[in-house]
């Protein structure tokens, strides 16, 4: 039997992702957003691309959750996006009512479902959406960070003129100004950028990565990035469908991982068709530790308007 995704939400980067899924040909789609005939229609528009690109997915779309039934994974994109000078945390309670919704009636119907969170400000939203749904850990979790270490990669690639493809980079922390990129974990064919890089050239990286989602705000001045939103996301979701046992940078519920109790932040994670099968944790120094705690304490605060 095919295999079945939920993109809720039918804006920039849910239809993208939607397009991206269907292409894989690893899934049918349902894509669902409130706006009438605006899923029905993208999702007509993918269908009819399945002869030119050669894929078979059924993409469906629909203003509500009953066609959403027995999905194997769910994801959550809908939402207001930032404009030009919002952080993430000024979309905290219109977008708190919406994922509320959207993460209940959708988990209600696909109780065994692994939900990824994407609405912004995402760890929050990871938050609520496992309180809406009382999903365990392991099936409820945030992207975030496989889209920062992107971000991360890229600037390292174009700074030293390598393929992006030798890159390796680590994000850890909540998906916002507080995230906390790790050089000393990031790497070009196998070597620690520290010993490429000055710590200018570092520094100057790490806080372009820090702001790669305002600096597309800034430029799009009508909304944010989902090119590479919806490509991080792609990555967990093949990830999960393909039971590759991936490790990648996901907001999960922390539980005593790095010393932290019940917030959500990014840590690296193993995906698999379960969802999470292992917390993985590094060894932190004291500054990376300090840095950490900073951004984790930043997601406490917008998790406590929602307790
Ligand atoms: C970004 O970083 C939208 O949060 C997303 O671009």
């Amino acid at each position: 039997m095919r295999k079945k995704v939920t993109v809720i939400g039918a804006g920039n980067v849910g239809a993208t992702l939607a397009q991206r899924i269907a292409e894989t040909d690893l899934a049918d789609v349902v894509l669902v957003d409130v706006a009438e005939g605006v899923p029905q229609g993208k999702a007509l528009d993918l269908m009819e691309c399945g002869p030119i690109l050669g894929y078979d997915s059924r993409v469906t779309g629909t203003n509500w959750y009953d066609e959403t039934a027995d999905s194997d994974v769910i994801i959550i994109t809908a939402g207001l996006a930032r404009k030009p000078g919002m952080s993430r945390d000024d979309l905290l309670a219109k977008n708190g009512d919406i994922v509320k919704v959207c993460a209940a009636e959708s988990g209600r119907r696909s109780p065994n479902a692994v939900m990824i969170v994407v609405t912004n400000p995402m760890d929050v939203m990871a938050f609520v959406a496992m309180k809406a749904t009382g999903f365990p850990r392991e099936r409820v979790f945030g992207m975030g960070g496989v889209l920062d270490s992107a971000r991360f990669r890229t600037f390292i690639a174009m700074e030293l003129k390598v393929s992006v493809e030798n890159t390796h980079a680590f994000v850890l922390g909540g998906h916002g100004d507080t995230m906390v990129p790790l050089p000393r974990y990031s790497s070009v064919a196998g070597i620690p950028i520290t010993e490429l890089l000055s710590a200018d050239q570092i520094n100057r990286i790490v806080d372009r990565t820090r702001n790669g989602g305002a600096e597309i705000v800034a430029l799009l001045k009508t909304g944010s990035a989902y090119y590479a939103p919806s490509a991080a996301t792609l990555e967990m979701v093949v990830a999960i469908l393909l039971d590759k046992k991936k490790i990648l940078p996901c907001s999960v519920l922390l539980e005593g991982e790095y010393g932290v109790k019940s917030v959500f932040a990014g840590i690296p994670v193993k995906l698999g068709a379960k969802g999470i099968e292992q917390f993985v944790e590094v060894k932190l120094n004291a500054e990376e530790k300090a840095a950490f705690m900073k951004s984790v304490e930043a997601v406490k605060s917008g998790c406590a308007k929602f307790m």
